[in-house]
């Protein structure tokens, strides 16, 4: 069953866990894509379509939200599943989730990943250095991707 792992990235962490996903999934039949370098992606070729973004500074990607509300009829006819990336914990990680993909692909999504990623100040700017010290308080990297999480999620898409 062929797959798409559509994502974007700032700094490279959502990235990393849509590559672990693939080195995860049916080998051969799943191709990933950067939606910023991606040109044209035929969503027709993939009966399962994973969606991945993380937060900056409250939303996902206007890229991405693009994506998804272009391309809505077409992926609820799919299987679908969607994972976020972002540093948030419990009720207000939720909320960003919620905000971040619309409620009828949330309706069909068979698993939703809920994933902490990192900070990288090797790879910020200067601005996003001080909104992340000023948002959550840290100066040097932090790592927080939580493999059990991104392994639950796997699991639940296996199942279904
Ligand atoms: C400038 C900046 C703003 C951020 N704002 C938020 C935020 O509002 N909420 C949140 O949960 N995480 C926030 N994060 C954390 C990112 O979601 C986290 O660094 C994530 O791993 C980034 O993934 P990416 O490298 O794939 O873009 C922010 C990070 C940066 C650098």
């Amino acid at each position: 069953m062929k797959t798409a792992i559509i994502y974007m990235t700032k700094h490279g962490t959502t990235e990393k866990i849509a590559e672990l996903l693939k080195s995860k999934l049916e080998p051969g039949q799943t191709q990933i894509f950067n939606l910023k370098k991606s040109k044209l992606i035929e969503l027709d070729n993939y009966e399962t379509i994973i969606i991945g973004g993380s937060i900056h500074v409250g939303s996902i990607p206007k890229k991405l939200r693009h994506f998804i509300a272009n391309n809505m009829t077409i992926l609820l006819k799919k299987r679908i599943a969607l994972f976020l990336v972002c540093m948030e914990k419990d009720e207000k990680r939720d909320e960003q989730f919620n905000n971040a993909f619309p409620p009828e692909l949330r309706k069909v999504s068979m698993a939703n990943g809920l994933m902490s990623g990192e900070f990288n100040f090797d790879r910020m700017n200067f601005l996003e250095r001080t909104i992340v010290k000023k948002i959550a308080g840290k100066s040097s990297n932090v790592n927080e991707i939580d493999y059990d999480v991104i392994e639950d999620f796997i699991k639940k898409l296996v199942k279904n």
